[in-house]
């Protein structure tokens, strides 16, 4: 059984990412609105698979390429043997990522391509016959290669929370950005570091009772433009007002540029600008498709590596699912 196909992986921005205390297992609980958006990956599968008894060696026959990721350290890679441990089952063939979305920038590329390839894999062993993972294997599989995993084997916003393998859909309206792609690298591992160095302590209770304020005020964002109530402006207005990034302080500090990056963004009409993740990509909320083009111009011609991207609208993903094979925007 074999499966040739041609598939986007999406990047995305947290438009609200609180962070909490550190956990006994060294992460940190999370509160996040997270948001798939057009940027995207091209993964090219041509996979097959058959049951480890006929083929014992892992993974190896899958050649994965990739430029600028070593092919052993490619999360693809390890997404690939997570799956063949669970089902033991083999795949053989090849993967090859294009990269449009850049390496440790706070976008999540990684993961979507680490999610969408273990969405595919396990599409082909259920065709083929091996015993079927559930959907919370997979979930819990996918929590394994990382954090952001888990929310890119949904489509669609949600919110999420504990480390990140909570993942609620949440419907956004549609939203226009203009995102400054990074020069530099910005290890996540580090940026966590520095927030553990420079944050004031919070307990675990009141980091809820933030999250919980926060929840609320997101929630009548989302009710408000279910009712078609706030107008294509008034969207921007309502979504700028709320965003948030407690990473911005620690990774603003390891590269002071990104205060610079940010006020550029709010000189050219930016509703709000803000950090995703742990960066260093920041990027700005805009009125309309054309405001967010005209500033991405204004941003290029003064030496920025500026793209546009929209958060497609929740009506624009009705009913989609990686699960289903019907992935990204
Ligand atoms: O899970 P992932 O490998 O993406 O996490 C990378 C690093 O980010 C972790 O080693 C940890 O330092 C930090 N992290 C965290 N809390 C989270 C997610 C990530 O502290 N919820």
């Amino acid at each position: 059984m074999m499966v040739q196909m041609v598939v986007r992986a999406p990047a995305k921005v947290n438009l609200l990412l609180l962070v909490g205390p550190p956990r006994p297992d060294g992460y940190h609980e999370l509160f996040s609105v997270m948001a798939p958006i057009g940027l995207c990956d091209e993964l090219e599968l041509d996979l097959a698979a058959q049951p480890e008894a006929a083929s014992p060696t892992q993974s190896d026959g899958v050649r994965v390429t990739c430029a600028g990721v070593a092919a052993g350290e490619n999360i693809v890679r390890r997404a690939l043997g997570v799956l063949e441990v669970a089902s033991r089952w083999r795949f053989s063939g090849s993967v090859t990522i294009r990269k449009r979305i850049p390496i440790a920038a706070g976008l999540g590329g990684g993961s979507s391509d680490a999610a969408c390839v273990l969405a595919a894999a396990a599409r082909l062993l259920a065709t083929a016959g091996a015993p079927t993972l559930t959907q919370e294997m997979l979930r819990e599989l996918a929590l394994e290669l990382g954090s952001d995993v888990p929310f890119f084997l949904a489509a669609g916003a949600a919110l999420v929370r504990g480390r990140g393998e909570i993942v609620e859909p949440f419907d956004l309206p549609a939203l226009h950005l203009c995102l400054l792609l990074p020069r530099e690298e910005l290890p996540t591992r580090a940026v966590y570091a520095t927030y553990d160095e420079t944050a004031g302590r919070e307990t675990a209770t009141e980091f809820a009772e933030r999250g919980r304020v926060a929840e609320d005020a997101w929630r009548r964002v989302e009710a408000a433009s279910r009712l078609g109530e706030l107008g294509v402006a008034g969207v921007a207005n309502a979504v700028a007002a709320l965003m948030e990034n407690d990473l911005e302080l620690p990774a603003f500090r390891m590269v002071p540029d990104l205060a610079a990056r940010r006020a550029a963004l709010l000189a050219v009409g930016a509703k709000a600008a803000l950090m995703s993740g742990s960066g260093p990509t920041v990027f700005g909320v805009f009125p309309s498709d054309e405001a967010a083009k005209a500033a991405a111009e204004k941003l290029a011609d003064v030496g920025f590596a500026a793209v546009v991207a929209s958060v497609p609208g929740a009506e624009a993903l009705e009913g989609r699912s990686r699960f289903d094979g019907r992935n990204g925007p």
